[in-house]
């Protein structure tokens, strides 16, 4: 086993921070007093499902790398802390990130990290591709269901990978290295796509990945990957077709924006009958998501890198079902309920990414909104108005849209364990706040200190 260089400085995270503190030691709840039609303007940075996989990237060469564009949240801190484990080095700085990769690496993830985060099981592709051999926990992540990972390795045996589980980690090995091969998905997978893609750009031959998820967040990571050296055609279609090469070399790279953060700040304006501009994005990813805002009523502008949306005085109904880019995003699903829960008819949501991505409608509930569930279907009646109470924020997108719905609830909605919001949204309720939101950050059980 390759051992971890010493004498290594340890980097400080921003803010200092030191990368890979865990965050649910910083247990904050968020205090919305709604009624207050947001209006100005608010820029994103790039987009977390990019910069999770650049971070690991970097991994498949040794040096120098620098990337921009990269928000202040905790998965972004806790992947840099991954590539720490298998020996990098991270630099934050305001949104840059300069990492120094070692010739030799520990080729593993352990489990107090993956846990935390199922982005880490990407670490097995680019390690197999870099060291031959991987030892990755298995993976954790939001409570969305089951959320297993058998494409990630079909695709990865098929190029010769084995592996062994035991005591809860997965072992990987490519004894006689990894070769090009046709691996064909079931369903096109963000995350299973991505590890194959990892594994075919140093694999012996070419790759053919069929059914292939076409998230722009895959062409960003390809183009990075192009950067560096990998030979990779058709990324952003449904067949990537990836020709093996010897190594890589060290790449700089600005991350594409983040369209989630994008869309949820859209429909804060849309909730609250406000006038919200949003800049440094990229109108195409979100074309769905805008056809629907439209479909409820609100005036949609767009621009080369903005958007702007007038939110109607009440919204109307209207009924999507999530599915994969170009379909209406599963991220934004919960926030769109928000909206839904005060338009003025009844939206039917089927949600057809995850199995049980409906933790949050329980809690939306509570704040009087009349949500319920059949199978995979949503069924939103429209209530006149909802009423603030505490809310807990489940994972990334429900603490996001629970903060919507306190955006236009008549009292004080207060929603705890907020840093599942921080996991995913850099100053999410400054931003709020500079749009006119009455938002105050608090520790979890107002007032309370919580250790
Ligand atoms: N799936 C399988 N087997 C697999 C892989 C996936 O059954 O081997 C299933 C999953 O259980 C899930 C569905 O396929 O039901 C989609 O999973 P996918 O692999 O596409 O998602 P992911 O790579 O795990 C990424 C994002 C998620 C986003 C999904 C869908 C990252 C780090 N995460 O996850 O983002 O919801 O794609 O677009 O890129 C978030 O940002 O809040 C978030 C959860």
């Amino acid at each position: 086993m390759a051992m971890r260089t010493m004498g290594r400085v340890v980097s400080r995270g921003r803010g200092g921070r030191t990368p890979g503190l865990p965050y649910n030691r910083h247990v904050h709840q968020l205090v919305v007093t709604g009624g207050f039609p947001l209006r100005g303007e608010v820029a994103v940075l790039g987009a977390k499902n990019a910069i999770l996989k650049h971070l690991v990237a970097t991994l498949m060469a040794p040096g120098s790398y620098r990337l921009d564009n990269v928000p202040d949240i905790a998965d972004v801190t806790l992947m840099g802390s991954v590539i720490e484990h298998i020996g990098a080095t991270c630099r934050f700085s305001g949104t840059s990130v300069e990492i120094d990769v070692p010739d030799e690496l520990v080729p593993e993830a352990p489990i107090d990290l993956v846990r935390r985060m199922r982005a880490s099981i990407l670490v097995l592709g680019a390690l197999l591709a870099r060291c031959g051999e991987a030892r990755v926990a298995l993976p954790g992540g939001d409570d969305f269901g089951s959320r297993p990972i058998d494409m990630h390795l079909d695709g990865l045996k098929a190029m010769g990978a084995e592996f062994e589980l035991v005591h809860g980690e997965l072992r990987a090995r490519a004894t006689g290295g990894l070769r090009g091969a046709e691996v064909s998905l079931d369903f096109p997978s963000v995350g299973a796509t991505e590890n194959v893609l990892f594994a075919g750009v140093m694999a012996r031959g070419t790759t053919v990945i069929s059914n292939a998820a076409r998230e722009p967040e895959i062409q960003d990571l390809a183009e990075f990957l192009g950067k560096m050296g990998a030979i990779i055609r058709g990324a952003g279609t449904s067949t990537i077709e990836v020709d093996g090469v010897p190594s890589l070399s060290p790449a700089s790279h600005r991350a594409v924006p983040d369209r989630l953060e994008a869309g949820t700040y859209l429909v804060a304006g849309a909730i609250t009958g406000g006038d919200v501009t949003v800049r440094d994005c990229v109108p195409e990813h979100l074309r769905m998501e805008l056809r629907k805002l439209g479909e409820v009523g609100c005036e949609t502008e767009v621009g080369k890198d903005w958007i702007r949306v007038i939110g109607p005085s009440r919204p109307g109904p209207v009924d999507f079902a999530t599915l994969p880019y170009p379909g209406f995003h599963t991220d934004m699903h919960p926030q769109m309920v928000a909206l839904l829960s005060i338009a003025s008819g009844t939206s039917v949501i089927t949600e057809n990414i995850y199995a049980a991505r409906f933790r949050y409608v329980g809690e939306l509930n509570r704040l009087g909104a009349e949500v319920s569930l059949e199978g995979q279907h949503v069924i939103i009646r429209g209530v006149d108005r909802l009423s603030g109470c505490p809310v807990d924020a489940c994972d990334i997108r429900a603490g996001a849209a629970l903060v919507l719905a306190g955006l236009t609830a008549e009292g004080d909605t207060t929603v705890t364990d907020a840093q599942h919001i921080d996991r995913g949204y850099s100053s999410f309720d400054q931003h709020l706040r500079d749009l006119g939101a009455h938002i105050v950050r608090e520790p979890n059980g107002s007032g309370t200190t919580t250790a």
